[in-house]
């Protein structure tokens, strides 16, 4: 007899993961692999965020090893609001941002009820609902729009929390200020809106439509930020959320008291100042942008996204025919026929030797095989 688990956990799909690189790296023949399958900073992290993860492990050994983090977090939360001019009080970290998605919506739905989001949205949305109990609600959305509108209507008498992927990992959608603005003031205050920024570094401060302006009038409005895109730390597993004190406290109880380890929080609160890197890497990405849009007007391909470190590219044939073809010549991109876009693959903005590797390699097969746009 097996124990008795949660009826929604057979329900659930298995996380799909990316092809391990290091495990692929270990392939004869595969030791080039160029990566673009991740959405990480493939000039990050600095040497001095790497150091400060060193020096964290090197206190009076086996110390470091040995001791818990402190629990609180509190040297890296005040950094982090001191940058993003907030109180300590309003920050909350985890274990990546993904964990902060999953404590929300255990927060919100393990009594019952609905999450929502656009459709093609970033997958954790969908998994974190119905891994808390939560039945979960895709509302109307394209590879290159999503509407306030279309959220704002989708919303049911059940639903208790709504993700917003702003940015959206993979489309690169995002709402503009007035509906962002729309979204944020409509949506009933008894739910909760994440709005998970985690490329918003990728933009410029001053037009980027960033949700913590609505901090001070919304209180139930959750912001996600990470440090494994622009800050270049996804191996480390940290991210965090901004929100008002009093639901940033009651979030905490989810949070499992040493989710952030000490090496982590300490990489993470030197990369939080570093803003001159922040702007280097959002520069190289805009060059990188606009290079690919350029080469891939030569193919004849249509390619999307509004924003964030990755450009979708769109293809007649199955996308995953792409990847393989790709992978054989050791370019590795992600394919997106699991987000209802069979004919997309989503490549990651990487160094100009990485994307001149890409062309190389997609250059001849999209000639051959064609583009989404004839
Ligand atoms: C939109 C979005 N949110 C959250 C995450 C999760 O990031 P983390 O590594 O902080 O868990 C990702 C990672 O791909 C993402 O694309």
């Amino acid at each position: 007899m097996q124990p008795h688990v949660f009826e929604h956990l057979r329900r659930l799909p298995r996380h799909r993961p990316g092809q391990p690189l290091l495990e692929l790296r270990r392939m004869p023949g595969q030791e080039a692999v160029v990566n673009l399958a991740d959405n990480g900073n493939c000039w990050g992290p600095t040497e001095a965020v790497r150091a400060r993860a060193l020096e964290a492990l090197a206190g009076p050994a086996p110390d470091a090893f040995r001791l818990y983090p402190p629990a609180d977090g509190l040297a890296l939360r005040t950094a982090i609001a001191l940058r993003r001019g907030r109180d300590p009080g309003q920050i909350l970290l985890g274990h990546g941002s993904t964990e902060l998605i999953e404590i929300a919506a255990r927060a919100m739905l393990l009594d019952g009820g609905s999450g929502l989001a656009a459709r093609h949205s970033f997958a954790v949305y969908g998994r974190a609902t119905q891994a808390a109990g939560g039945r979960f609600i895709e509302c109307h959305a394209t590879a290159t729009e999503v509407e306030a509108a279309h959220l704002l209507g989708a919303v049911q008498p059940d639903t208790r929390i709504v993700f917003l992927g702003h940015p959206n990992n993979p489309t690169g959608t995002q709402l503009d200020r007035d509906a962002l603005a729309l979204l944020a003031r409509s949506l009933r205050e008894d739910i909760l809106l994440v709005v998970d920024q985690a490329y918003a570094e990728y933009q410029d401060p001053d037009v980027y439509p960033d949700a913590a302006a609505h901090l001070q009038e919304r209180s139930n409005l959750l912001v996600l930020h990470t440090f494994s895109k622009i800050h270049g730390l996804a191996g480390l597993r940290i991210g965090y959320g901004i929100t008002n004190p009093e639901l940033a406290g009651l979030l905490e109880r989810m949070r499992s008291p040493h989710n952030t380890s000490r090496p982590a929080e300490a990489a993470a609160a030197e990369a939080i100042q570093d803003e001159a890197f922040e702007a280097l890497s959002r520069d190289r990405n805009l060059a990188a942008r606009i290079a690919f849009r350029a080469e891939a007007e030569q193919h004849r391909c249509r390619v999307t996204g509004q924003a964030g470190n990755f450009l979708l590219m769109e293809t007649v044939f199955p996308a995953p025919e792409l990847y393989r073809d790709l992978l054989r010549q050791g370019v590795l991109v992600r394919p997106l026929d699991d987000y209802g876009l069979p004919n997309h693959v989503r490549v990651a903005m990487g160094t100009p030797q990485d994307m001149a590797a890409f062309w190389k390699a997609a250059g001849p097969l999209l000639d051959n095989l064609g583009c989404g746009c004839s």
